[in-house]
């Protein structure tokens, strides 16, 4: 894409996808904030959208800022997804997301509670008994990889894959660079999978994967989208829960007033979540593609552009929040962009929340500190959290 002859945005070289801006992207983000509500990132040929209400202006307005062209930011993988929940706009979004949030909606997820708090005390139990642990791969993983797969329905073989899978996806939803492109042929495995294995027969009756089947026999969706949509169940529930779990040990390990706040104070959980994900977004960001001209807060965005939707960027907008990069269990900011906004607002937003309610309040219950060891946070294109996270508890 050539730069629009009618640009009026500030520009920037700024490069939000190297090691060290994603390792550390809070000073690129304040930069990008700074110089305007969009800013053309030259190297990208894109718009970055960072501040909280360009953010929410933008993920509100569909008819502007369309996800049927993609939400990703290159086109061989907008091809690969066009048609499930995350990428199509309107009636056909409404159609989808009626038939995939049925077993999310809070009613469904309520009736989860009781066997996700046992789940959570077993697990906690048995991690601090050890005394050291990988926060990641001895905690994180186990509630978003059981719970998940079992209702999704998914057949036991193929299932290991799930995280090497989900890793893929948010990957390639980045620019095109060496992580996308690497990515890109464990993204097919996932998707052929979905088309081969997540058959009806093959999945568990009753579950999520067979409900899209009913639908589709209902003739409420397509038969050809129940692929992608199984995708839209095993691609966003595993790392960005996992990742939103070490990032709260993580700030909990590094806050220790904060972590004796919410363990005097369980009520505090519900807004403590809600900092972790504030401060720490899973998803970092994702995009969306004009399909007419927009005028951002006094900056024109052609159509026809790509606007990268910075979420993680949103949530530490000083605009919105005073001292943003500080943790604060008592802030309750419940308008953060973790979550996204608007019309594809995460549909798995329940189910993570109880997740990660369960955990935190075993957690509070059992572990007076947390002392970290050898971590080693996740380099990659989109999430944002830690592949390693050891701790010694008390
Ligand atoms: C902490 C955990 C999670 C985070 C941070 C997260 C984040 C997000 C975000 C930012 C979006 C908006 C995408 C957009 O603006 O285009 C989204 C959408 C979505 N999420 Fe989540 N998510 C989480 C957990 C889950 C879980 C557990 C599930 C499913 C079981 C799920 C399923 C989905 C689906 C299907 C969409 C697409 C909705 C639509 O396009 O209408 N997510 N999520």
């Amino acid at each position: 894409m050539t730069a629009p002859t009618t640009l009026k945005a500030p520009e920037s070289d700024y490069d939000p996808y190297t090691d060290a801006a994603l390792l550390n992207p809070w000073p690129g983000y304040r930069e990008l904030r700074d110089a305007g509500p969009a800013v053309w990132l030259s190297k990208y040929e894109m718009f970055a959208l960072t501040r909280h209400a360009s953010v929410g202006d933008a993920l509100r307005d569909w008819s502007t800022f369309a996800s049927s062209y993609g939400v990703m930011m290159n086109d061989p993988m907008n091809q690969v997804l066009r048609g499930n929940t995350l990428c199509s706009d309107g009636a056909d979004h409404d159609a989808l997301r009626r038939v995939v949030i049925k077993p999310l909606r809070p009613q469904a997820v309520t009736e989860l509670t009781a066997e996700i708090s046992r789940e959570a005390d077993e697990l906690v139990d048995r991690v601090v008994e050890q005394g050291s642990f990988d926060a990641a791969a001895d905690l994180a993983h186990h509630l978003p990889l059981t719970i998940v797969s079992e209702l999704v329905g998914l057949p036991e073989e193929g299932r290991e894959r799930l995280l090497v899978w989900a890793s893929a996806l948010f990957n390639c939803i980045g620019p095109l660079n060496e992580r996308t492109i690497s990515a890109f042929p464990v993204v097919r495995e996932m998707v052929d999978y979905a088309s081969t294995e997540a058959l009806r027969g093959r999945l568990k009756p009753g579950s999520w994967g067979e409900a899209l089947h009913d639908a589709a026999d209902r003739g409420e969706v397509s038969r050809e989208a129940v692929p992608v949509m199984m995708v839209d169940y095993m691609g966003p529930s595993l790392d960005t829960t996992i990742f939103a779990i070490t990032s709260a040990v993580w700030l909990f390990a590094q806050h220790p007033d904060q972590w004796d706040l919410v363990r005097e104070n369980p009520k505090l959980i519900p807004s403590a979540v809600n900092e972790v994900l504030r401060m720490e977004a899973p998803i970092q960001d994702f995009s969306r593609y004009t399909v007419k001209e927009f005028d951002m807060d006094g900056v024109t965005i052609p159509a026809d552009s790509r606007a990268i939707v910075f979420y993680g960027a949103a949530n530490r907008d000083e605009r919105e929040y005073p001292d943003p990069d500080r943790f604060d269990v008592r802030r309750n900011p419940n308008n953060h962009m973790a979550f996204g906004t608007g019309p594809h607002v995460c549909l798995g937003l329940y189910l993570a929340r109880l997740e990660m309610t369960s955990l935190i309040s075993t957690l509070a219950r059992r572990v007076r500190r947390f002392e970290l060891g050898d971590t080693e946070r996740a380099l990659h294109n989109i999430l944002r959290g830690f592949t390693k996270l050891e701790v010694t508890v008390s």
